[in-house]
């Protein structure tokens, strides 16, 4: 079988409606779908203006009653809601824009301005978007003239201009005007504007970082700076809500803004189209900068700003063998404004053998609404584990385990990384070696490279040094068989229902015992297509039960949506803030309750697994799926995910966390092999999923397309099966994402495609079909079958292994009730 290479997931297929009035909603989404949510759209609204970032204020900021403000830039009206492909592609009822926002804010807008601009931008309409990987970068801006400024600032106090960015999936930011830079027509813009107005405010509403250089320019012209993420439909009502007051600013960055695109330090490592080194090693934003170059900074991980004004104490530090515990005291000491702060706790290790970087998150606590007078003291507790460096080289003598150095470990509180100070500290004597794992999915020694390390200068300062990565030395055919399960010995359909699995009167091997080896296979794919005629129009997927015999049997069919920012269907759904918006709230409980009505949604539209959350690392501010995900900070990513998935599971529906592992960039997404040593792989971009993991169980996860040290996720045991699995004991459904790459076992000879898939517990291949030259619905692949009869091909335990962990999945998910006959179908837990 030679499957054609992988075709994409669809296209956005709608256009977005936009709102003008909070009048207008009811009747849209009473017209739209009368099942959508109020509360979803205000909780929606609330974490879309938590995580909205305020970068600089002279005090220009919130708006008062009484200032007259001229909005400038077509992004006012033509605002990015969220970025592209399948994370973005949600048939919304409708979007505010910020324009309307504004006005819905009560902020005095000149109406002349919003008129021209209304006008211009019905004229020149942005070309139709529906091309794959083809959207627009940034929408071409309206040229204005000097007297058009100089009116404009005669009759206002303040100029608000709005530049906007997307990317996506497919779609890369690129290092161009439009994209990664601003135009010369924004430049043009911003020279006129700032030339008129005294103070201007700048709203950048993007899903990526964009260069910011450009500021210093304009000096204290620029009055004020905003950083909207993708906020969803009410993203732009949030922002403006931030703008004029309403809501206090209390988001803050979850990556480091530099100075210029060369500074990240994966800028010489990024886009390459075969292979892409993580060079870096585990200096991975902000721990790069605040380690080497912390002048290289605009804006520092965690920053942001407050209209009220905080005092932070730390109030006692309890140092323990094994934990520490940080107790601080918030006090809005402002007159005027109400806030919430986020203290943030930060430590510095050792460093005596492994490289260390200067700092990294430890915990981090939000306080509630403070009005002015108002304390709250916040505890953040530390669990000395959970700091533990990974020695993938052996160098402190315990090769492959997770250990803690003996030396001074410094703690830091602050309200960004760069302004925490020291807090606490304490001195370990001896290494400790909190787990012992087994080496996996190392450095293939064929393609090795040198990483970056601390060297120290003659003044003791750390400087940029390199080393050789190690690389792997175990020998995986071996590993493989002496994993390999028993078989359950098989008894032919004994009627056995999946429903008496769930009543607890079968066992789950009793069940499987009964399914013939066509049946197991087919239960290790899905039905096929995307928009399975099984499930909800629109979805992207049904696994599960997609044959009679085996409905027959009670397995149900399991109809998969993306996610993250809204369920795709068919259907009208809410479009929710993005990763990026959701993580700079810093605030694990609203997201959580989020995601809770996002579960509820999905019961409504009759989804089962939510393909989110996305939780890749921003490891380089041009990854298009960038605003799909987190953060570049691995603790704040796993906190994020732990909240999305606990907040839909908790409504009997599951949440898929993709992409497994390593899928930092869209450039030849499905061909790139990342090649990382083992302890970056571990600490910076496993370390979400496996908190995640560890404390939500999601009930299914989504691996990458890209390869990781030269073989493809959707074939990687060492990460499917000895770490997932083996190590964080998860036993859920494993799934591909949306086909996957031809090949064959190099260890095992006799296994191709879905067999060598299978072997890795990457239980289900997405949407099912297999790619052939007559089209997707051509299903030609019997080689888990022809597999199983070959010496040394899969085995009939290992099938029934993948069968057990997706049926898994079926059990977990609730009885879907008919709302007729009030009957349930499927099998509860
Ligand atoms: C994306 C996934 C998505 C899937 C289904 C893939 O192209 O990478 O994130 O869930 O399509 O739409």
């Amino acid at each position: 079988m030679t499957p054609t290479p992988a075709v994409e997931s669809g296209a956005r297929s709608h256009t977005l409606v936009p709102v003008e009035s909070v009048a207008q909603i009811s009747s849209i989404l009473r017209d739209a779908d009368p099942t959508l949510d109020p509360r979803l759209a205000a909780l929606a609204r609330q974490a879309a203006a938590d995580g909205t970032v305020l970068l600089r204020n002279d005090g220009v900021l919130p708006f008062g009653p009484d200032s007259r403000v001229a909005v400038f830039g077509r992004v006012q009206i033509d605002w990015f809601a969220v970025g592209y492909g399948s994370g973005g592609d949600v048939k919304v009822p409708y979007v505010w824009n910020l324009l309307a926002g504004l006005r819905d804010a009560g902020v005095r807008i000149d109406d002349e301005v919003a008129e021209t601009y209304a006008r211009w931008t019905a004229a020149h309409r942005p070309a139709s978007s529906d091309v794959w990987g083809r959207w627009p970068h940034h929408l071409p801006e309206m040229p204005i003239d000097d007297a058009f400024a100089t009116a404009a600032a005669g009759r206002n106090d303040v100029a608000l201009l709005v530049v906007g960015r997307a990317a996506g999936e497919a779609r890369d930011s690129v290092l161009e005007p439009g994209s990664y830079y601003i135009t010369a027509a924004e430049t043009e813009l911003l020279d006129r504007v700032t030339a008129a107005f005294e103070r201007t405010v700048v709203v950048v509403d993007a899903g990526n970082v964009m260069d910011l250089g450009w500021l210093a320019r304009y000096g204290d012209r620029i009055a004020g700076v905003v950083y909207a993420w993708q906020g969803g439909m009410e993203g732009a009502r949030a922002v403006a809500a931030v703008l004029a007051g309403e809501i206090a600013p209390t988001g803050r960055l979850t990556d480091t803004i530099a100075a210029a695109y060369e500074d990240y330090p994966s800028a010489g490592h990024f886009g390459d189209a075969d292979a892409t080194v993580y060079a870096e090693d585990v200096f991975v934003g902000y721990r790069y900068f605040e380690t080497f170059a912390p002048e290289r900074v605009l804006f520092p991980f965690g920053f942001g700003l407050d209209y009220a004004e905080f005092e932070q104490t730390v109030i006692r530090a309890t140092t323990g063998a094994d934990r520490i515990e940080l107790e601080v005291e918030v006090a809005n000491i402002g007159a005027v404004h109400s806030g919430r702060q986020t203290v943030q706790a930060y430590v510095s290790k050792p460093g005596t053998t492994l490289a260390q970087a200067a700092r990294e998150l430890a915990g981090f606590a939000k306080t509630s609404l403070l009005a002015p007078g108002e304390r709250e003291r916040v505890s953040i507790a530390i669990d000395l584990a959970d700091l533990a460096s990974y020695d993938d080289d052996g160098s402190t003598g315990q090769r492959s385990c997770w250990v803690l150095e003996p030396g001074e470990y410094r703690f830091f509180v602050g309200t960004d990384v760069r302004r925490a100070v020291p807090a606490a500290s304490l001195t370990r004597d001896t290494l400790r070696v909190v787990r012992r794992v087994r080496e996996a999915a190392a450095v293939d020694p064929t393609t090795p490279f040198r990483r970056m390390i601390v060297q120290r200068g003659a003044d003791g300062g750390a400087l940029v040094g390199w080393e050789d990565v190690p690389v792997a030395t175990v020998d995986r055919r071996e590993r493989v068989l002496g994993d390999l399960p028993a078989a359950i010995p098989l008894t032919g359909d004994r009627g056995i229902v999946l429903e008496s699995v769930a009543a607890g009167t079968a066992s789950l091997d009793e069940f499987v015992a009964q399914l013939a080896v066509d049946e197991l296979a087919l239960l290790s794919r899905g039905d096929l297509t995307m928009d399975s005629p099984l499930g909800t129009p629109g979805n992207a997927g049904v696994l599960g039960g997609i044959s009679e015999s085996l409905r027959a049997k009670g397995v149900r069919p399991v109809t998969a949506t993306d996610g993250p920012s809204g369920i795709r269907l068919s259907a009208f759904a809410s479009l929710i803030p993005s990763g990026t918006a959701l993580a700079s709230t810093w605030d694990p409980g609203l997201v959580r309750e989020l995601a809770a009505l996002h579960g509820q949604e999905m019961v409504r539209k009759g989804s089962d697994v939510l393909l989110s959350p996305g939780m890749n690392i921003h490891r380089n501010p041009l990854c298009g799926r960038n605003f799909e995900y987190f953060s570049e900070d691995p603790l704040l990513t796993g906190r994020m995910a732990v909240a999305v998935v606990a907040g839909v599971q908790s409504q009997g529906v599951a949440a898929c966390p993709k992409h497994f592992a390593a899928n930092n960039q869209e450039e030849s997404r499905t061909r790139n092999d990342s090649r990382v040593s083992e302890r970056a792989l571990r600490e910076i971009y496993l370390r979400g999923f496996e908190l995640c993991v560890r404390e939500a169980r999601p009930m299914a996860i989504m691996t990458s397309y890209n390869k990781v040290n030269g073989v493809w996720s959707h074939y990687h045991h060492d990460l499917v099966t000895t770490v997932l699995r083996h190590e964080w004991g998860y036993d859920g459904c494993v799934i591909t994402d949306w086909w996957m790459e031809s090949a064959v076992d190099p260890d095992f000879p006799a296994l191709e495609d879905n067999a060598y898939r299978v072997r890795a517990q990457v239980d289900v291949l997405m949407p099912g079909g297999v790619k052939t030259e007559d089209g997707p619905e051509a299903y030609a692949d019997d080689t888990i079958q022809d597999s199983i009869a070959r010496v040394d091909g899969l085995t009939l335990g290992e099938l029934q292994r993948g069968a057990r962990n997706v049926l898994r999945l079926v059990l977990s998910l609730a009885p879907v009730i008919d709302a007729r006959t009030g009957e349930g179908s499927g099998a509860a837990r």
